[in-house]
Formats: C-alpha cells, structure tokens, sequence
C-alpha cells in the first residue's frame, strides 16, 4: 500500500469529489432526522498544500489554486458549502490548508449525525484520531474497506452515504469496487454510495463502467470532469463519480457545476464535462 493522500490534495480530482460530497451532506442534512455516513478510505482529513507532499507534486495548482475567482452565481450557490469547508481551514481567506472527505464531511454534519472514517493505514488511522480527537459524531475505524462495508451496513440511522475513494493502485481493484458495492447494496439498498474512479485511459474507463453497470442496480449518476486528453503517458487527465440513489435535484445542479469546472480547470481549453445516467432510475 503506498499510496499517501497528501501528495494528491486539493487536485481535480479533489474539486470534483469534495465539491460533491459537501452539496451531499447539504441534502442529508437538510432534513430533521439524523444520518450517519460511512468513509470506507477516509486518509487523513486535512492537508498542508504548503508540506512536503504537496509541494513536491503541486498537483493543487491544478485543481484548488484556480478555484480563488468566483464562478457565476448558481454555480457559486452548489458550491457552496465546499467554499465553506475550506473557508472554514483557512481564516486568512486562502487555501493552504486543504479538507479531506472526513472534513469537509463532518462540517455539513450536526452533534446527532455520524460519522465513520475508515482507512487500512494504520499511521492515517492514528493521525486521523488526533485530528478528531473529541468529536463524538467521529468514530475511527481500521480495516480493509469490504471489511467495514460489511460491518457497518445498513447505517441503523436508515438515512446516509458511503464513500468509496480507493487508490486504484491494485490490477483487480476494478473488481474490487464493484465486489464492495455489491455487498453494500445489498445491506442498504437505500443508501446514497459514492464511488470515485480515476481517468486514466479510455479502455480503464470502459472497463470500470461496465463492472458497475454489470451490478444491474439501477438509479446511478454518473459525472465525470476531464482536464486533458485520456492516454497511457498522461496520468490523472480526469476523474469521476458514481453517485447511487442521489437526490433528485443532483443531476440538474451537477449539468450546472460540471461544465463550469471543466472549463475553469481544464488544461488549454480541454476541460469536459459529461453528466448522465450509468443505469435510469428504475420505474
Ligand atoms: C484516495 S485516498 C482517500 C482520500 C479521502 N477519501 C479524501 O477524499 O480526502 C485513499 C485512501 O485509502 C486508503 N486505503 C488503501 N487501501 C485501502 C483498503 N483496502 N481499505 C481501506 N483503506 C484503504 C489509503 O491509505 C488512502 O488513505
């Protein structure tokens, strides 16, 4: 296992994911009753951009370091508590320090709402209860991802997301999202699950998406954020979310946000944005 988050903070990648997630939890939270959320690969929650890490890679140049002018007004408006989670970081008005998806998480969350940050790393599973230490919504957890969807699923609150954000560092780990969103589907099939993959080339792409299409769930959105121009030598070009059961206003505000994202942080002009359904709503 050597993938280690803090090299990669506040990318694209990033934006996309945490931009989302926080527009989520607003969803979740938006309602009187009580949820919880499962982060089955949580890192570390924060990140210094001006580390080691990120100032080797300056891959949040890329992604965070372009978000500083607003956008127009109904895209500053989704974003909304994504600006906040990171305002919230940095009282200077910037954005050296960066939240991870158990942040920006737990700052949508109220005191009866739940989290549970999971991660296999044992020194991100440690650093991770230092951050958090007496936040009682927080619970930690150390295991392999299946092995807290198995535990952990249905959430008893009924209501609530879970986040799978593997490294895709593994040849089989295509096969291994798709073996985890089974197995949490079928103990919450009501729950909102969130699956991040990488753009790497077209044929991962096509790979990833049939695996997840072949699970026959239904009601997938998938949105997707290209910056560059997918092949083998290029790297990271773009990334993309899953998201099963979403709110029913998340695709229309998503058709907003994307393309406003692609074009901000797209590499000479090639940002894309694509929004549709993997598998409709079923009925
Ligand atoms: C992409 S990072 C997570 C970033 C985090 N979700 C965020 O958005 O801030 C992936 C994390 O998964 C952890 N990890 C890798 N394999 C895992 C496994 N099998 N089960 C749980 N965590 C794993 C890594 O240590 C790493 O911290």
């Amino acid at each position: 296992m050597n993938y280690r988050h803090a090299y990669h903070a506040g990318n694209h990648a990033d934006v996309l994911k945490h931009a989302v997630l926080a527009r989520l939890v607003g969803y979740l939270a938006a309602k009187d009753k009580p949820f919880a959320v499962l982060d089955a690969h949580a890192g570390i929650g924060t990140y210094d951009l001006m580390g080691q890490e990120a100032t080797k890679t300056q891959e949040w140049r890329g992604g965070i370091g372009l978000m500083t002018e607003p956008f127009a007004a109904d895209v500053e408006r989704i974003l909304g508590a994504y600006r906040a989670a990171v305002a919230a970081l940095n009282a200077d008005g910037g954005w050296r320090f960066y939240p991870g998806s158990p942040e920006i998480m737990l700052r949508g969350m109220r005191a009866g709402d739940r989290l549970i940050v999971n991660e296999l790393h044992p020194h991100d599973a440690e650093t991770l209860a230092l951050n958090y230490a007496g936040d009682r919504r927080l619970k930690v957890n150390l295991s392999d991802a299946l092995q807290a969807v198995k535990a952990h699923l249905p959430l008893v609150e009924r209501r609530g997301l879970v986040l799978m954000d593997p490294p895709y560092e593994a040849v089989n780990e295509t096969q291994q999202v798709a073996l985890m969103l089974a197995e949490g589907y079928k103990r919450f099939a009501t729950g909102i699950f969130v699956i991040w993959y990488p753009v790497t080339t077209e044929a991962f792409v096509r790979n990833f998406l049939g695996a997840i299409a072949d699970l026959r769930l239904g009601n997938i959105l998938q949105a997707e954020l290209r910056v560059k121009t997918a092949h083998e030598a290029s790297g990271l070009s773009g990334s993309g979310l899953l998201v099963v059961n979403p709110p029913f206003t998340l695709e229309a505000e998503l058709q907003t946000l994307l393309p406003a994202l692609a074009q901000r942080l797209g590499v000479q002009g090639l940002g894309r944005a694509e929004v549709s359904w993997l598998t409709p709503p079923k009925g």
